[in-house]
């Protein structure tokens, strides 16, 4: 009687021991899997919601927007559409934001015209891109 009691405890404990170590396991696989989610969302540049705006310049950070969203109507080849507003290369691009168009006309703020013409607004990284450029004095 003893021992069959003895037998079923240690029985029992042996269960226990199988289910803490799937327990365990299978915490650690959430641990593991949680983690590889949470490093799959870390900042990996464009695309991402992680915008680097430190020491922008025109050349690495500022034409690619305009590449992408708005050389269609002004760059020096394409300006038909937009009257012969012209945001090609540096210096052009640099009036048009001393003249206080570009972060109002990007950031969609009242009384500018919003671009991209007709198109949905940049995003946030990229607004944010383009007003650093321009706070941080318009580097090439
Ligand atoms: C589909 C064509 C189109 C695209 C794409 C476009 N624009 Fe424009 N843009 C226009 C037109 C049209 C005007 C107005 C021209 C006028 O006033 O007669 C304009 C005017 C401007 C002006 C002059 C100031 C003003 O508000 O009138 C700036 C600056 C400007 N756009 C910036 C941009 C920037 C920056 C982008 C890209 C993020 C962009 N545009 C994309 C068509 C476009």
């Amino acid at each position: 009687m003893w021992d069959t009691d003895r037998l079923h405890i240690k029985i029992l404990k042996k269960e226990m021991l199988l289910y803490k170590k799937i327990f365990f396991s299978a915490f650690i696989g959430t641990l593991i899997t949680m983690s590889a989610c949470i490093k799959s969302n870390q900042p990996t540049g464009a695309g991402s919601d992680f915008c680097d705006t430190t020491d922008v310049t025109f050349s690495k950070n500022v034409l690619p927007i305009l590449q992408s969203y708005c050389y269609a109507c002004h760059s020096d080849k394409n300006v038909a559409f937009s009257s012969g507003i012209s945001l090609d290369g540096y210096n052009n691009t640099k009036g048009w934001a001393d003249a206080g168009y570009l972060i109002g006309d990007v950031r969609h703020d009242a009384g500018f015209l919003g671009m991209p013409y007709g198109k949905p607004k940049l995003s946030a990284c990229e607004i944010n891109t383009i007003v650093a450029w321009v706070n941080q004095g318009e580097q090439p």
